[in-house]
């Protein structure tokens, strides 16, 4: 219909820094981790539905024919060929915690985001309730960081990557997925991963992970088994800010998604993926 990247990526902005707020100022107090632990993360749980809902109102007020695509279960086909993808809360264990890094991730996407391939973020926002900032992208209009004010918004910081080349001095972002058997595996990578790096930060929240890449706060993100809600925006925000997103295992032009996502700069990304994927086997230690 005809709408501009920097229009979408207003309106991501705009939809993510609202959601942001609500989950900052109505966050319930007693969600501390004293509480038992099943009615903890029924209110974290609470939270995210209730920060869905006002993303889709939002969404489809301004959007109407557009799909969206949720982590609490926002599954809308639209006509229009763009889908929203949308993570209400992403950090939640951070959230309930009150460790503040936990973000709202906003995404506009064309292409089917449900599948392993074949789509492409066109502009995203990752609003940081803590800090009071947003960070955004639209597709050839580089990445950006926002006051969460729009009156203070007239004068944004540009992102760009770290010019890092040396695995031995990168500061290495990960995460781990919520499946025992996965994480056992993920640990089992670390032993390999760890002695090679400068550190290792576990921020917990993969948008944010993504969007310490594109600031060049981290040098570099690895983690298995994301999902397109955790990695849509911050993935735009990367590439917009001179990075290079890849998910090993689909083919070098699909997109990120279930098996390893790696964030570097273009010097460092090749060498992240081979760090996380480990040796060749040797031909002859095939069964
Ligand atoms: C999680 C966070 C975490 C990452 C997990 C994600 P959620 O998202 O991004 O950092 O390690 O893989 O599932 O559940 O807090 O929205």
């Amino acid at each position: 219909d005809g709408i501009s990247v920097e229009e979408l990526e207003s309106l991501c902005v705009r939809f993510a820094t609202e959601a942001a707020r609500f989950i900052r100022d109505e966050r319930p107090d007693r969600m501390g981790v004293a509480a038992t632990k099943s009615s903890e993360t029924d209110v974290v749980t609470v939270m995210d539905q209730r920060s869905e809902e006002l993303l889709h109102r939002l969404i489809q007020q301004a959007r109407p024919d557009d799909g969206i695509l949720g982590e609490e279960g926002a599954d809308v086909l639209g006509t229009s060929g763009l889908t929203w993808v949308v993570d209400p809360i992403d950090g939640t264990v951070n959230y309930l915690y009150e460790v503040p890094a936990y973000a709202v991730s906003v995404a506009v996407v064309v292409g089917d985001a449900q599948s392993q391939g074949g789509w492409r973020p066109v502009a995203g926002a990752v609003a940081d309730p803590c800090l009071r900032l947003v960070h955004h992208a639209g597709r050839g209009t580089g990445a950006w960081t926002s006051p969460e004010n729009p009156a203070d918004r007239a004068d944004p910081a540009r992102l760009s990557v770290s010019g890092e080349d040396r695995l031995a001095r990168t500061l290495l972002a990960t995460g781990f997925g919520y499946d025992p058997q996965v994480r056992a595996r993920q640990a089992e990578v670390l032993l390999r991963v760890l002695p090679q790096v400068r550190d290792i930060r576990r921020i917990g929240s993969a948008a944010l992970d993504l969007v310490r890449v594109a600031q060049g706060s981290v040098d570099a993100y690895a983690e298995t088994g994301l999902n397109a809600w955790d990695l849509a925006a911050g993935w735009l925000v990367v590439e917009e800010a001179g990075g290079v997103v890849v998910g090993v295992g689909e083919g070098a032009h699909s997109a990120p998604g279930k098996a390893l996502t790696v964030a570097a700069g273009p010097a460092l990304v090749d060498q992240v993926r081979t760090l996380f994927v480990g040796p060749a086997a040797p031909p002859d230690a095939a069964r």
